[in-house]
């Protein structure tokens, strides 16, 4: 019940309205009897310093923060965590007992543990990426602190997956970041991969007829193929994988994976991911 002493944490983005969160993290608080409360806040773009400056002012413990805000929310946050800063983006704000903003990104933990619980460690792996946007850039970024070998980096935009390679070359001297220089021949380049994942939004709802990869082309058989989408939970992407014979992975452990990394930041508990899985799954099939 909703009273004086309710703790308030939401998401932000623009819009909000099809947000799965709420009902994740609603049926966690409740599962552990904690009086907090996840709500949705549809926040303008021209909106953000406010609506920042109002999460301090309201006493609220957190927020996550969605497309389109996870960049431009960093200027106004009072520190970032060494995640965040790598991935130049934010999905998760906690609102200190000061008042102070830290900013950081639950995306790559999250990433991670929906690979580790799918049975796959990527210590080592030879990783081919899709795409080079903000899902990119913090799988990216997962993968080398997680001490894959290899990660080949191959977008329609190529200039934006070379961008991603030279930031985080730096901070990873052992893994060899490479960006495909080609845009157009995915299905012609022959790379090796343990890991294939796509972080493109190609084959998302209401788009499911769509793949980012060649129909012409099988997909290697002998590696795990990762599709960050979770509308639908099984993307043409996947059924291409399956048909080759490659074990595979949708979007929804990654989803309750950064919200229970969220959760965990700010109540301190331990989040019943099982339970946040269940509402994930029940909203989806709404
Ligand atoms: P997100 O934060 O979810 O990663 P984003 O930053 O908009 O979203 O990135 C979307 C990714 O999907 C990009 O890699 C984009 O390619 P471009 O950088 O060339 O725009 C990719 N993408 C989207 N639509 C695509 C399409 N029709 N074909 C190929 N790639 C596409």
């Amino acid at each position: 019940m909703i009273d004086g002493r309710t703790k308030l944490v939401g998401v932000m983005g623009w819009p909000v309205e099809h947000s799965l969160s709420p009902p994740m993290h609603n049926a966690a608080f409740a599962a552990l009897h904690l009086n907090w409360c996840y709500v949705p806040c549809a926040v303008a773009p021209e909106q953000v310093g406010a609506a920042l400056a109002g999460l301090r002012a309201l006493g609220f413990a957190g927020v996550n923060v969605t497309v389109p805000h996870k960049q431009a929310v960093i200027p106004h946050l009072d520190s970032l965590s060494d995640a965040a800063r790598a991935i130049g983006a934010v999905n998760t704000i906690v609102v200190g007992a000061d008042g102070a903003l830290h900013g950081d990104n639950t995306d790559a933990a999250g990433f991670l543990a929906s690979l580790r619980e799918a049975g796959c460690d990527p210590r080592g792996a030879r990783v081919l990426l899709l795409g080079a946007g903000g899902a990119a850039r913090a799988v990216a970024y997962a993968l080398a602190t997680a001490g894959a070998s290899q990660i080949v980096l191959w977008n329609r935009t190529p200039a934006r997956a070379q961008a991603i390679a030279d930031d985080l070359r730096p901070l990873f001297p052992h893994v060899a970041f490479v960006a495909h220089p080609l845009p157009d021949d995915l299905g012609a380049f022959n790379v090796t991969s343990d890991l294939i994942v796509n972080c493109t939004s190609v084959g998302m709802w209401p788009h499911d007829d769509a793949s980012p990869w060649p129909n012409e082309r099988p997909l290697p058989g002998d590696c795990l193929v990762v599709d960050l989408i979770y509308r639908p939970q099984e993307t043409l992407f996947l059924r291409q994988a399956h048909a080759a014979g490659a074990r595979t992975l949708n979007g929804v452990g990654m989803l309750v994976h950064q919200g229970a990394a969220a959760f965990r930041l700010w109540t301190g508990a331990e989040p019943p991911v099982e339970v946040m899985r269940a509402a994930l799954l029940t909203a989806l099939a709404r």
